[in-house]
């Protein structure tokens, strides 16, 4: 699965914003059947529908329409065609714990409590605090800072808002609510579109009494200091589960991915069901240190156990980029060389992994400088709050990709970039790293390609396989026909250490060795010796 964000990904007009009709351009690269092309099997494109962009199009005025700085809804319609054309399915991005305060329904629900929008958002008069000050209707406090309540002038009362004021939260408990949901979902799955990745669905529900969350001592942000009882997480979010996955299930081949909003991980589990994925986000914030990762794998598999059926995500778009989470302040080789490793575990773990555009080039994180900033929780406040209410800039992890087919910007756009480019645009692009057969780009498409080949890359059962090395990490994944073995060392240093078989085995990919891939063979209880940073896949004779 591969995530693009359309503002950032390919812009065919020049107008600095990627749209639909540069991603069709780019369809060939992402997989056109051959081995030339990155081989991805589906897209997640982050909303394309039309938005005020209070959060960069997490905010939607309206479901059924196509944002025209992507295009239109033709753009659309050839989009899944060509995208289906190569076998490559769309999922769209479902936000529907929140719409934009400029979608039609909250303009019409502001503004006549009686009429028949009147309850499709959380409204209330709230309460009277000392010397009859107006306070909200309870303590929830807003992901983003400040209250989850704004008071609305139109309408003289409060209405909810886990994310900003510019969100409103609609109200799941109203069935005209969810019929609406429910028929726009249908219409996107009649217009082709495969699956969705569903914004904070745990989120969608709330206690219905709306009582105040109990306090907790700890936490950096006042959202962390409550503990989230009653503003998310509620039990009748799976009967909602079962009728919206149900519709999707009736278009086969169609999946979902649920976005786990700010809970345990055991939630991942419990709420999701084949074909119908949960991130758990454990690998997100994971450090690069081999004993961590083992005790995330082992968490993990605990948790969904063989049946179960997980979602590997080392990153995306509300995250730093994966080479500089995992690499702090590396050169561009060191951080290269971890990502290549990286992105052996991101295709060689158990479950359905999703790459984040850009990731494949080992793009980093891109320094915004603080009058640029766009994502809206970073912006707000000004500096001296930032201190006080800690938010990472999301930009960072969002600026477009290069693809340097000459001309400025690395090729994106010849107009103004909506975000800011990466300094290293003119060494770090596919076309520089098309070129280059040890590149990021090309270990992420051998690995790929693979991945299609070797069914125990991708449905093998997996099992850790101690070392006495901390510094390395050994796994296999097996199936009835063949068994292999992932070795990652995490050290800046090489590693030795033996791996008890009975078997030989050879050399499937090697970080270090792109072209000469099948050079190593390991005889029966051999040693293996890995460079720093290195990772091979073996393949069991
Ligand atoms: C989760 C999305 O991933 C994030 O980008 C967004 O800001 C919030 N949901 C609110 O929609």
């Amino acid at each position: 699965m591969y995530q693009v964000y359309p503002r950032s990904f390919a812009d065919s007009n020049d107008d600095g914003f990627g749209d639909l009709p540069g991603l069709i351009d780019k369809l060939d690269y992402l997989n056109d059947g051959t081995e030339r092309s990155l081989g991805i099997d589906a897209i997640w494109l982050s909303p394309i529908h039309p938005s005020p962009g209070f959060d960069v199009g997490y905010d939607v005025a309206d479901y059924d329409a196509i944002d025209p700085i992507f295009g239109t809804l033709d753009d659309f319609g050839r989009l899944v065609a060509e995208a289906h054309r190569r076998g490559i399915r769309l999922m769209l991005d479902l936000v529907m714990n929140h719409t934009s305060s400029e979608h039609g329904w909250f303009e019409q629900s502001r503004r006549d409590p009686n009429g028949a929008y009147g309850d499709w958002y959380l409204w209330r008069d709230g309460r009277r605090g000392r010397f009859g000050r107006r306070i909200p209707p309870n303590n929830w406090s807003s992901f983003f800072g400040g209250s989850a309540w704004t008071w609305d002038e139109v309408r003289g009362q409060y209405y909810l808002h886990t994310f900003l004021p510019e969100q409103p939260d609609v109200n799941w408990r109203n069935p005209a609510v969810r019929e609406a949901m429910l028929t726009m979902v249908r219409g996107w799955l009649e217009r082709g579109v495969d699956g969705f990745r569903l914004d904070v669905f745990n989120a969608f529900f709330k206690d219905a009494d709306l009582r105040s969350n109990p306090r907790r001592y700890r936490g950096r942000r006042p959202y962390d200091r409550q503990v989230h009882l009653y503003d998310k997480d509620q039990p009748e979010l799976v009967d909602f589960l079962a009728e919206f996955r149900a519709l999707v299930d009736s278009f086969p081949g169609s999946m979902t991915v649920g976005e786990l909003f700010s809970s345990d991980p055991i939630g991942a589990v419990r709420l999701s069901a084949p074909r119908h994925l949960v991130f758990d986000w454990w690998l997100i914030k994971t450090p690069w240190k081999a004993p961590s990762f083992v005790r995330a794998s082992q968490m993990r598999e605990a948790m969904f156990r063989e049946s179960g059926w997980p979602t590997v995500v080392l990153g995306n778009h509300d995250q730093s980029r994966l080479a500089s989470r995992l690499a702090p302040r590396a050169d561009a080789t060191t951080s290269d060389e971890v990502a290549r490793a990286a992105a052996v575990l991101s295709l060689s773990l158990r479950g359905t992994p999703f790459l984040y555009y850009g990731e494949e080039i080992g793009a980093r994180d891109v320094a915004v400088t603080w009058e640029e900033i766009i994502d809206p929780p970073a912006r707000r406040g000004g500096r001296l709050v930032r201190r006080l209410v800690p938010w990472w800039n999301r930009d960072q992890a969002r600026s477009p990709m290069p693809w340097g087919r000459g001309g400025p910007n690395g090729g994106f756009t010849a107009g103004r970039p909506w975000l800011r480019m990466a300094p290293d645009v003119d060494t770090r692009n596919v076309a520089v790293q098309d070129d280059d057969s040890g590149s990021v780009l090309n270990a992420y498409r051998r690995l790929l390609w693979l991945r299609r080949r070797h069914p125990a890359m991708q449905v093998g059962t997996y099992r850790h396989v101690p070392t006495r090395t901390p510094d390395v990490y050994v796994y296999e994944r097996a199936t009835d026909d063949e068994t292999i073995i992932v070795a990652v060392n995490f050290a800046a240093k090489e590693r030795s250490f033996g791996i008890r078989t009975s078997r030989r085995w050879r050399t499937l990919f090697d970080t270090h060795a792109p072209d000469g891939a099948a050079s190593r063979e390991i005889s029966a209880g051999g040693e293996l010796t890995l460079q720093p940073r290195q990772a091979v896949i073996l393949l069991g004779a």
